[in-house]
């Protein structure tokens, strides 16, 4: 197999350049090194050639490859060795003029028929295009940290990239050992759009002190199967990157709502705790290692009282089953009895405003998450609403706790916390979608390898149901009275026929 294209070159042999580089030898590329700081590229070429002998060394590749790949990656030191690439990624510092120059004087030194691309995360492609005299074979081609094991790449059309050069840039993608996504020239093309709805709807909810981020980690993991809770991510990533990115998005997208960043990530970034790299995020770490508080064990009550649980509950046949396996006397009464614990489980609605609307005692009422099967999760989560009483609340927390399942207690939120969270990623695919950012399908790869989501947006919607998400989605709205939580078109016409958010138009 001939590769799709022979001779490249990398301008800027930092980080992600130096992973380019690696990537397109191994798929039988020469490549050409090319960086404006003295030795940098040099530098480079000792890193990568120090790599393949780590990679020989641990058994991996034999003497032949290694020797091979090293005798095809070149440091050169003038733009003009370029002169014979096919094609020429540029991966230096994130700045629109610098790209801008290095691209115009790129294109009187390669042959008009050259592919060009930027690695850039941030900036438009056709911004960058803009100004060159062959803008159809310019396109985005955006990778991640570390290239060579985030195995997904975004091939991003400008607004004159011809399809051709997109195919062929998926086509060595796949050479390279990596899965490409096509993506539109919009602001965080798929992975950073998508990757809003989860630590941004995480801090609202700290935000409104309906949980500490400890609990909404536990959550998150336990209920939804994220590996990392948000604040744990934006720990790894570190606020100097993460709270940019999310200011850089809303702006981009002219202040919409859904990207609306947080004071709480300005603060902390103000206040230079910027996550396990400085030692204090929204954890301690002791050398690297995150320092935990233990939760609170679930309060000890002698007997429980009979449980009654409101007829418009999510998944009422399964919550009664399980009041009844952990030991409860349900009430059955058309009323609660005057002493029952009141059980509500509402879909994006809080425990105050169903109290209120059922006439429902709100002393003794207390809601109960059930969007997800209660069999699929690790953890329960209650929440109170402003005049539960205390014993109501350690009796409810106390017999769901009973068979050793843990129990999250939390203060009145529409949506609890996986709902609203949930709710939140999957609107802002199911958007994603109606504007045409991507196919479905590859909005779903790419979050999957670039996010590590324990499954694409649209198949997490689709387990928990689009028309509960849609429900959600709509009872937010009302609770808060906040555009962010409109459902978007596509998840609202979805979900109202009961068809997968996969589903594309005929
Ligand atoms: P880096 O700072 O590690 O490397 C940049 C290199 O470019 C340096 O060696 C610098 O000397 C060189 N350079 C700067 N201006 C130059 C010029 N005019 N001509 C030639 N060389 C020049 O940066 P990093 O992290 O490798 O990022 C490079 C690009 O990749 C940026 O556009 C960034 O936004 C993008 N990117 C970075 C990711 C990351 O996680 N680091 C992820 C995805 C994209």
């Amino acid at each position: 197999m001939t590769v799709n294209y022979p001779r490249i070159g990398v301008i800027g042999a930092g980080a992600m350049g130096r992973g380019i580089a690696q990537i397109a030898v191994q798929a039988g590329s020469e490549v050409l090194l090319l960086d404006s700081f003295a030795d940098a590229a040099e530098r480079g070429r000792e890193a990568l050639a120090a790599q393949w002998n780590k990679l020989h060394e641990k058994g991996k590749i034999d003497a032949p490859t290694r020797d091979a790949y090293v005798a095809r990656v070149k440091a050169v030191d003038g733009m003009q060795a370029l002169a014979g690439c096919d094609l020429v990624v540029e991966a230096v510092v994130e700045n629109l003029e610098v790209k801008r120059t290095l691209f115009r004087e790129l294109e009187d030194v390669v042959a008009p028929t050259a592919t060009l691309v930027t690695n850039t995360s941030s900036l438009s492609v056709t911004a960058i295009a803009a100004g060159l005299q062959h803008p159809a074979r310019f396109a985005g081609f955006h990778f991640f940290n570390p290239v060579p094991l985030m195995k997904v790449v975004e091939v991003v059309a400008g607004f004159k990239t011809s399809p051709e050069v997109c195919q062929k840039l998926a086509g060595y993608a796949t050479q390279m050992g990596h899965s490409a996504v096509q993506a539109q020239d919009t602001p965080g093309f798929i992975v950073n759009h998508a990757g809003r709805g989860y630590g941004t709807e995480a801090l609202r909810i700290v935000g409104e002190g309906v949980a500490d981020f400890a609990t909404i980690d536990r959550i998150l993991k336990d209920q939804a199967g994220f590996r990392l809770g948000p604040f744990e991510l934006l720990d790894l990533t570190a606020l100097d990157v993460s709270h940019p990115v999310m200011e850089s998005i809303y702006h981009q997208y002219f202040e919409e709502p859904r990207f609306r960043p947080s004071v709480i990530t300005a603060q902390r970034l103000a206040a230079g705790a910027l996550g396990r790299k400085t030692g204090e995020g929204f954890y301690r770490y002791d050398n690297g290692v995150m320092q935990q508080t233990p939760e609170a064990p679930a309060p000890v009550i002698e007997g429980t009282p009979a449980v009654w649980v409101s007829p418009r509950a999510a998944r009422r046949a399964e919550l009664l089953r399980l009041v009844n396996t952990l030991g409860a006397q349900i009430d059955s009464g058309s009323a609660p009895a005057p002493q029952s614990i009141i059980l509500v489980a509402p879909l994006g609605f809080d425990v105050t405003t169903v109290a209120a609307v059922e006439r429902l005692d709100a002393t003794r009422t207390v809601g109960i998450d059930m969007l997800i099967d209660d069999a699929a999760t690790k953890r329960r989560v209650l929440a109170t609403n402003p005049a539960t009483r205390r014993d109501v609340r350690d009796a409810a927390h106390a017999l769901f706790a009973r068979d050793g399942k843990a129990v999250s207690v939390i203060r009145d939120s529409g949506g609890f916390v996986t709902q609203r969270v949930i709710g939140a990623i999957v609107n802002i695919a199911a958007d994603m979608c109606q504007q045409r950012v991507c196919t479905p399908a590859d909005l779903e790869t790419a979050v999957q390898l670039g996010l590590g989501y324990p499954r694409g947006p649209l198949a997490m919607g689709n387990l928990y149901g689009p028309t509960n998400m849609l429900e959600v989605l709509f009872n937010l709205q009302t609770v808060y009275g906040d555009p962010r939580y409109r459902p978007s078109p596509w998840l609202r016409r979805r979900g109202a026929l009961g068809l997968s958010l996969l589903h594309e138009e005929e």
